[in-house]
């Protein structure tokens, strides 16, 4: 199977991969996960990999943020939104799009690292393909609640142009991913 790798603007795209994130994650689902009733940024960029007659296989949200760690401004990318089509899942795909996003950050020469989010039981999946556990603080926004603290899934990190922190606090200044 032949595949092709796109980045494209992650509003404008949205549309083509809403139905994969919608078939993977219906209402009914998200309501009995830790993230229930969180809300989330939008992708700035997205990486979808396609099969040869167009139809989306596999996504990965890039996030551009300023954050704050230990109070001194970062700019990082958060990745998030990571998923592969039910029926072409463990062929790589995901491996194929992780690494395109972070190719694609070391591109931008402006981000120092990426930082992710994911249930405990992807830790393993995550720090085989260079993400590390970051073991601080994660502080996040959320519409009427303000600042909070933001624990529901474990965060992980992977250094692009700077060696990612695995300690201290992040503030994300802004809503999660
Ligand atoms: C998590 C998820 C994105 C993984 O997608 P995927 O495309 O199946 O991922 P990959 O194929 O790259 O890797 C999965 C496993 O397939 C196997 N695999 C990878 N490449 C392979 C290849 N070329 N041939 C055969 N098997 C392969 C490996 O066992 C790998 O797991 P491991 O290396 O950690 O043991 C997918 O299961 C999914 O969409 N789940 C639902 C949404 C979700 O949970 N997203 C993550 C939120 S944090």
């Amino acid at each position: 199977m032949s595949i092709e790798i796109e980045v494209l603007n992650g509003d404008a795209s949205w549309p083509q991969v809403k139905p994969l994130h919608d078939a993977i994650w219906p209402p009914e689902v998200v309501a009995t996960l830790p993230w229930a009733g969180i809300t989330f940024a939008h992708a700035d960029l997205r990486v979808l990999v396609l099969d040869e007659a167009g139809d989306l296989l596999c996504h990965v949200g890039i996030y551009r943020r300023l954050v704050k760690w230990n109070g001194q401004n970062v700019n990082i990318a958060g990745i998030g939104g990571v998923l592969t089509r039910a029926d072409m899942r463990n062929r790589g795909l995901a491996t194929v799009g992780l690494n395109a996003a972070i190719q694609t950050l070391r591109h931008e020469d402006s981000i120092n690292y990426a930082l992710l989010f994911c249930a405990p039981d992807r830790l393993g999946f995550y720090g085989a393909r260079g993400f590390i556990p970051f073991d601080g603080d994660v502080y996040a926004e959320q519409p009427e609640k303000g600042r909070i603290r933001f624990d529901a899934l474990s965060a992980m990190v992977h250094d692009v142009k700077r060696t990612a922190p695995t300690r201290g606090t992040i503030d994300l200044c802004g809503l999660p991913w």
